[in-house]
């Protein structure tokens, strides 16, 4: 191997693999960074100019890079094969069958990627576990790429991603910290400077948090895990804040303001979603269990059951203010991604509030700028029985009710005049985000509930 690898590799080009790519082959044009994936279709998304996932300022940094030093590509074993570094990227979902179903996850992508790998090398290669996977997975690797018949040596180094969609390539760009975990010995701490090496292009070397490989793997999920802990602790006293006329909004920023407590992720709202915060706090949950520590278990396990209550709270409160039916009722969503700024809905709280509704036999409307090609996915079975429009004017027009649950901006900035103007009256609005002003809405005739206030309505609350 030469000292200074040339050829990065990434296996898995979805919401990490992808803009992560992107970022190391911009910053470093040295290397040649090439991308695979078994889904052809999204690589051959990734080779034009409708990228397979939006995200703000990935276009530009992908372009800078494309065919220069960043290629995708389906030619797995061929890349392997060249390849000096890979990183493996796939992803681990939370297991739906057999022993831990519902809560360990689910390495068969992740296992397989590692036969791939030892099935087509010819020469030593660092594998970087870039995925979020349970802590001591790399010890389960080294079983299966040693000892090998083959005389090549892998070294494994854990690189887990904190990458928040939405900011991913900020995030990127400009890191907290990169975590770079390994084995203590000579060849393990050789193997983690490699991969120092890339960061420290663009990453000032006070940002490169180095450790041992295990304290690496867990730091991940124990990350996810604090950040969904503080939503929903948060959101356990906006339910608090309904019933003792405290404002939410005015509790997180004083809570927040003291420096010990911090002011970021404290915004109440209909409840945390996305492809990680449950599974990675569900595998944490499973992984205390198997070690016998049920009281550590039970403790994140309640992370995400009040996220559970969250969306069934709003749900019931929804039904509450529209006089206890939404049969026959048009009810807009507006948003439909898990957050602003992604087209993204895996785990979205929008996904069981609309299913909820549904069932209550409501005429729903959803209404997203870049998520609803995935939102007919997520309903397929129902798709037929809901309607989808971009636009928020048409989709609220004759509605008893608009109830948005993603903070998109540009619902902040919506001419809501116009909107109550063309609904059914009395008309309804529900923020799930606490993104409008309360007092302008109530002003221009609507009923209005947003998470941990008190209601504004023109009539006596039942
Ligand atoms: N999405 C996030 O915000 C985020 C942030 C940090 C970490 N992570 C972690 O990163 C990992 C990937 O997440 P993601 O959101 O990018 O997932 P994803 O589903 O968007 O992408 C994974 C990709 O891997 C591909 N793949 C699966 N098996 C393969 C194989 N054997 N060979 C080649 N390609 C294969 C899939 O086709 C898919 O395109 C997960 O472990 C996740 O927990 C995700």
């Amino acid at each position: 191997m030469s000292p200074i690898p040339k050829k990065i590799l990434c296996i898995g080009a979805g919401y990490v693999g992808g803009p992560t790519m992107a970022v190391i082959a911009a910053q470093c044009p040295q290397y040649k960074v090439t991308v695979v994936d078994i889904n052809a279709a999204r690589i051959k998304a990734w080779q034009t100019d409708d990228l397979p996932i939006y995200e703000p300022g990935l276009s530009d940094v992908v372009k800078k890079a494309r065919d220069r030093n960043l290629f995708f590509s389906t030619d797995i074993e061929g890349n392997i094969k060249e390849a000096d570094i890979i990183f493996v990227s796939v992803n681990t979902p939370t297991k739906t069958f057999g022993e831990g179903a519902g809560k360990s996850a689910d390495l068969q992508y992740w296992e397989k990627t590692a036969r791939d790998i030892l099935k087509t090398s010819e020469s030593d290669k660092i594998i970087v576990e870039k995925s979020t996977l349970p802590v001591r997975t790399a010890a389960a690797l080294e079983r299966i790429l040693h000892p090998n018949d083959k005389g090549i040596h892998f070294d494994i180094v854990s690189n887990p991603e904190f990458l928040a969609e939405g900011t991913a390539i900020n995030d990127l760009l400009n890191p907290d910290r990169v975590l770079i975990g390994s084995r203590e010995s000579a060849r393990g701490k050789k193997a983690r400077q490699e991969i120092v090496d890339i960061y420290t292009n663009w990453v000032p070397r006070d940002r490169i948090v180095t450790s041992n490989i295990w304290s690496s793997e867990l730091s991940k999920l124990v990350a996810n895990a604090f950040l969904a802990q503080r939503i929903s602790s948060i959101n356990s006293i906006s339910a608090l804040c309904e019933q003792t006329e405290a404002n939410i909004t005015e509790v997180s920023y004083a809570i927040g303001r003291d420096s010990r407590i911090g002011a970021r992720f404290l915004n109440a709202s209909v409840g945390f979603g996305g492809s990680c915060f449950k599974k990675d706090i569900l595998n944490l949950v499973y992984i205390a269990e198997s070690y016998g520590l049920y009281e550590v278990a039970e403790y994140w396990e309640q992370v995400v059951k009040m996220n559970e209550y969250q969306e069934r709270r709003f749900v019931r409160s929804m039904l509450k203010a529209l006089f206890n039916t939404v049969a026959g009722k048009k009810i807009a969503l507006f948003g439909f991604a898990f957050k602003a700024n992604t087209g993204d809905t895996r785990e979205s709280p929008a996904i069981f509030i609309t299913r909820r509704l549904f069932e209550e036999k409501a005429n729903i409307v959803i209404s997203d700028p870049q998520a609803l090609d995935n939102a007919r996915m997520d309903l397929d079975d129902i798709v037929d029985r809901i309607s989808f429009e971009a636009d928020p004017y048409k989709a609220a027009e004759g509605a008893h009710a608009i109830a948005i649950l993603t903070e998109w901006s540009d619902y902040k900035s919506l001419d809501y005049q116009r909107l109550y103007n063309s609904m059914h009256k009395p008309a309804f609005l529900f923020d799930g985000r606490n993104i409008i002003d309360r007092d302008n809405l109530f002003k221009i005739g609507f009923n209005v509930y947003s998470i941990g206030n008190p209601p504004r309505t023109h009539f006596e609350e039942p």
